[in-house]
């Protein structure tokens, strides 16, 4: 098995179309403020405070906006470049075409006639480490293209490390811990494009998932409420801030922190005026790494709800054996818990 082989199918393929219906009624509006936002300039000073709401962003929500994370000027860049690369005629999108049996590249997924229908188009990369870019699937041909991602994927990579030292802090271990504990910190970034769709009731742009990840970040257009995280039982749509970047609590996360932090179970609605385009940056360890709680989350009050010795791989391929959506992309972290 190659390495890749279980990323693809891991990773890449949460992104199906659900017939299940959305349920209005199980949607939960809530005032913009009631979603987390964290003061990303704030957690770089040290600020405890500003610690203490990550703590209680991930514990309760599984997911916050991140504002003044120093990405701002990136940010338009990357965005205007996922337009002009999904602008390109379809036979230029597909001399990026994604193999088979791999999980790089241009994926319109349509399967006519299967139960899945598709809603989206996707250029799955990997952006970091470095080493790792796989240039034969990035379009250099868009002018701008190399540079921006570039960017964008190291401005996400020095946010991931921030996030993650204030996490092992929260966690009582040294701030390189859980950087430390991915491997190699991979980070896979996939531009989405979701059409419009005049039926935003009978599918989903995306059906209900966690993402197999440490924490995952979302960047979304300002203007279109899509995303919707589960909170409480209920689905809570989440309303962009200009600018800022979403960041989700993936299922690794989950288990090294012996179920403190829930990985999030999220999901995004079609949208009726106009395609949405978005950009998903995946934190992900190396195959080897293994998902074991951390010792300081033990202790006789809490006692170790996940397995020792699950390496991330291993995780991945128990999910590719499931055979419904449910399972694999939502009850996925069934198996790293213990028997009871
Ligand atoms: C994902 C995801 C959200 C979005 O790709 O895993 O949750 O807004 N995407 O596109
Ligand atoms: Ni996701």
């Amino acid at each position: 098995m190659q390495q890749g082989e279980g990323l693809g199918n891991g990773i890449s393929s949460p992104v199906k179309i659900s017939v299940q219906e959305p349920k209005s009624s199980e949607i939960r509006l809530v005032s913009d403020d009631d979603v987390p936002v964290i003061d990303f300039s704030l957690l770089g000073r040290g600020d405890e405070g500003e610690r203490k709401k990550l703590d209680v962003a991930c514990q309760e929500w599984g997911f916050f906006q991140i504002i003044n994370h120093g990405a701002e000027e990136a940010i338009p860049k990357m965005k205007a470049t996922v337009i002009d690369f999904y602008d390109l005629p379809l036979s230029e999108k597909n001399k990026y075409a994604m193999p088979p049996d791999y999980f790089e590249g241009y994926s319109q997924d349509n399967k006519v006639g299967e139960r899945k229908r598709d809603w989206y188009d996707i250029l799955w990369l990997l952006t970091m480490p470095p080493h790792s870019r796989n240039t034969k699937y990035w379009p250099l041909t868009v002018p701008g293209f190399k540079e921006s991602v570039e960017e964008y994927a190291t401005q996400v990579q020095r946010v991931t490390y921030e996030i993650l030292g204030n996490l092992s802090l929260l966690m009582r271990v040294e701030r390189d811990v859980l950087k430390e504990l991915h491997g190699e910190v991979k980070q896979g970034t996939r531009l989405n494009y979701y059409p419009a769709c005049a039926r935003p009731d009978l599918v989903f742009a995306l059906s209900p998932h966690h993402d197999y990840t440490s924490i995952s970040f979302v960047l979304q257009e300002d203007d279109i409420t899509a995303l919707q995280i589960k909170h409480k039982e209920m689905w809570v749509p989440v309303k962009p801030i200009p600018n800022a970047i979403s960041v989700l609590v993936g299922d690794v996360l989950e288990s090294w922190s012996n179920g403190k932090y829930k990985g999030l179970e999220h999901r995004v609605v079609a949208n009726v005026e106009k395609p949405r385009i978005s950009v998903i940056s995946f934190v992900i360890p190396s195959d080897e790494a293994e998902l074991n709680p951390l010792k300081t989350m033990v202790d006789d009050d809490h006692p170790p709800i996940y397995k020792n010795g699950v390496k991330y791989i291993d995780y991945l391929l128990y999910a590719n054996t499931k055979e419904t959506e449910e399972d694999k992309y939502v009850n996925n972290i069934e198996y790293l818990k213990r028997e009871i």
